[in-house]
């Protein structure tokens, strides 16, 4: 009797071998590598989509400095080693940097989110800054750089965004340290945000950065989180809108984009200037009664749906979708809001 109970539980043993099928463990506590000897994940993906991980706190190392400006910065322990040699390298060249932020808590990006709706408005925010718990800033492997030049220190973002010679030479030297550059222009459609010269990320891997910066992907497209497509834009012609206008609308619907979960946007088309018209400024402000829109816009797009059925989309699945209507409108002196969208 022994012998046949052994029997059958080597065969369902060797079954289960042959069928690649796991055996529970016993649930017994085993001894393993604490949370912060695991370390953390370097490639982490923490997007519009994605929030940080709840474990990251109990992982993560970090090194605190001060910059020129006299404020303390909390950044990853070895992307700050990365980060001194970055530096070092650059002002060899005659290119000088310094750390204006690192890592942020959800409290610091809240009260980050707040003074810079003050300053610059919704609108800007929604293009800047991400939403607390939502911000790359949380792990301390995304770093904003400062410029010095002529011995004067420029932080402020309009300020920095005068010298795309100096960032251009500051993104060529990334990737031998480790760094990326995370919010590309023209990848606001993936990356959710516009783009920031400023914002490097640490990876941890040359190789992986030297891929990423190489190819000119984002870190949403390496890590296959996305399909990486262009978008064609068509602005066509407007005797209402200068070419900014149209181009910032079009970043508005980029941004809200990357939140259309496995969706792949293909076309942006401006609708043309027999959309503006009194019927549908009044239509959008009936949207926000508070907002006192004076100027109106629509835009027409195409993009294709899920391939696969997650179960939480609303989508057709695998589906091209064209005539999408994108609805913006914007006070006087305020940025476009996306106020609505769909057929
Ligand atoms: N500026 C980036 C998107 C952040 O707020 O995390
Ligand atoms: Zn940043």
């Amino acid at each position: 009797m022994k012998k046949t109970v052994f029997a059958i539980i080597a065969l369902f043993a060797a079954l289960c071998l042959a069928a690649g099928c796991s055996v529970k463990k016993p649930d017994v506590p085993v001894d393993g590598p604490s949370p912060a000897e695991q370390g953390i994940d370097y490639l982490v993906l923490v997007n519009k989509l994605n929030a940080l991980p709840d474990d990251w706190e109990e992982k993560l190392e970090t090194t605190k400095m001060t910059n020129s400006l006299g404020d303390e910065v909390e950044v990853e322990s070895k992307a700050y080693d990365a980060y001194l040699q970055l530096k070092e390298a650059l002002a060899s060249e005659g290119v000088y940097v310094d750390l204006d932020n690192a890592r942020r808590s959800v409290a610091e990006q809240e009260d980050l989110a707040k003074r810079f709706t003050e300053k610059y408005g919704e609108a800007y925010v929604a293009k800047y800054v991400a939403v607390p718990g939502y911000s790359e800033h949380h792990t301390g492997l995304a770093l904003d750089l400062y410029l010095n030049i002529d011995g004067e220190d420029v932080y402020l973002n309009e300020d920095m965004e005068q010298y795309p010679e100096i960032w251009a030479q500051i993104h060529a030297k990334l990737a031998d340290y480790g760094f990326i550059l995370r919010y590309l222009d023209g990848k606001e459609h993936i990356t959710g945000y516009s783009y920031e010269p400023w914002h490097i990320r640490y990876v941890d891997s040359i190789d992986i950065a030297k891929e990423i910066m190489s190819k000119g992907i984002t870190l949403e497209g390496y890590l296959g989180a996305v399909n990486e497509t262009d978008v064609t834009v068509e602005l066509g012609e407007s005797k209402i809108y200068s070419e900014e206008d149209l181009a910032d609308a079009v970043s508005q619907i980029k941004c809200k984009f990357a939140s259309f979960k496995g969706c792949e946007l293909h076309v942006l088309r401006y609708a043309g200037d027999d959309c503006v018209t009194d019927e549908n400024l009044k239509w959008v402000n009936e949207k926000d009664e508070d907002a006192g829109y004076t100027r109106v816009i629509e835009f027409i797009s195409e993009f294709h749906s899920p391939v696969e059925d997650d179960g939480q989309n609303a989508w057709n699945i695998d589906e091209e979708y064209t005539g999408w209507q994108w609805w913006l409108a914007r006070t006087e002196d305020g940025g476009w809001d996306v106020v609505d969208w769909g057929y």
